[in-house]
């Protein structure tokens, strides 16, 4: 028996971390066991990674990053992801390999190639059942973030937030290239001109019938 693998991907600012808490609420209110959890850092090795990895200061080599995130995600999946999926628990994971695809892959490389070889080795065929993109134009998505409600241009953002718009770009077209390439894990919800509560409500209905889940 194996529980059962959500991921939920996107552009900075698409709403991910709202709507997974929303979604593990949800199943929980509806008797399943779930485990809530994120990439970079979930775990208390992939917290001092995730501190290496954002914070503005640090000068990562492109290969550095890569192998970084990859080293999180080893350790996570180690540590916290296989273990509840032993434990038949429905897995929501707040970015996951296929951040690391349209980041590193997409956005830095231009291909994905080695980002995909080198996290194969770190997943060890721990691929999602279910991937949700939550879509957003990476200049809606950063505005999102602050960066143009008042607050001085880029105060806030992490390391990798606070790359340019074209890098963003790239990461939102690497994304839709991710979902034709797995059409069969991927679902896709535009987040640009809706509420909250609309985006819970479609992930919701697509998280019942891709997964056939009996609500109770
Ligand atoms: P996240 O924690 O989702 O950002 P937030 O601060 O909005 O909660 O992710 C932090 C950043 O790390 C985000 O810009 C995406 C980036 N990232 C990668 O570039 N590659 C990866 O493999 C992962 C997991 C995250």
């Amino acid at each position: 028996m194996r529980g059962v693998f959500i991921t939920l991907e996107g552009p900075d600012g698409s709403g991910k971390s709202t709507q997974a808490a929303l979604l593990a609420d949800r199943l929980q209110q509806n008797g399943w066991p779930v485990l809530l959890t994120r990439e970079p850092g979930g775990t208390a090795v992939g917290l001092q990674l995730r501190k290496i990895l954002l914070g503005p200061d640090n000068q990562l080599a492109v290969m550095t990053e890569v192998l970084l995130m990859a080293a999180d995600r080893a350790q996570h999946v180690e540590e916290v992801i296989g273990p509840a999926l032993e434990n038949n628990m429905i897995v929501i994971c707040d970015r996951y390999v296929d951040s690391s695809l349209a980041y590193q892959g997409f956005g830095l490389l231009g291909d994905i190639s080695q980002v995909k070889a080198i996290n194969e080795v770190a997943i060890r065929g721990l691929w999602p059942d279910l991937t949700i993109l939550l879509d957003v134009q990476p200049a809606v998505g950063l505005r999102r973030h602050g960066l143009h409600s008042g607050r001085a241009k880029g105060v806030g953002l992490d390391r990798i937030e606070q790359r340019n718009l074209d890098f963003h770009q790239r990461v939102r077209d690497g994304y839709h290239q991710l979902q034709s390439m797995y059409k069969e894990r991927f679902a896709l919800i535009d987040t640009t001109l809706l509420e909250i509560e609309t985006v819970a409500q479609r992930l919701w209905e697509i998280v019942v019938q891709r997964l056939g889940i009996e609500i109770r």
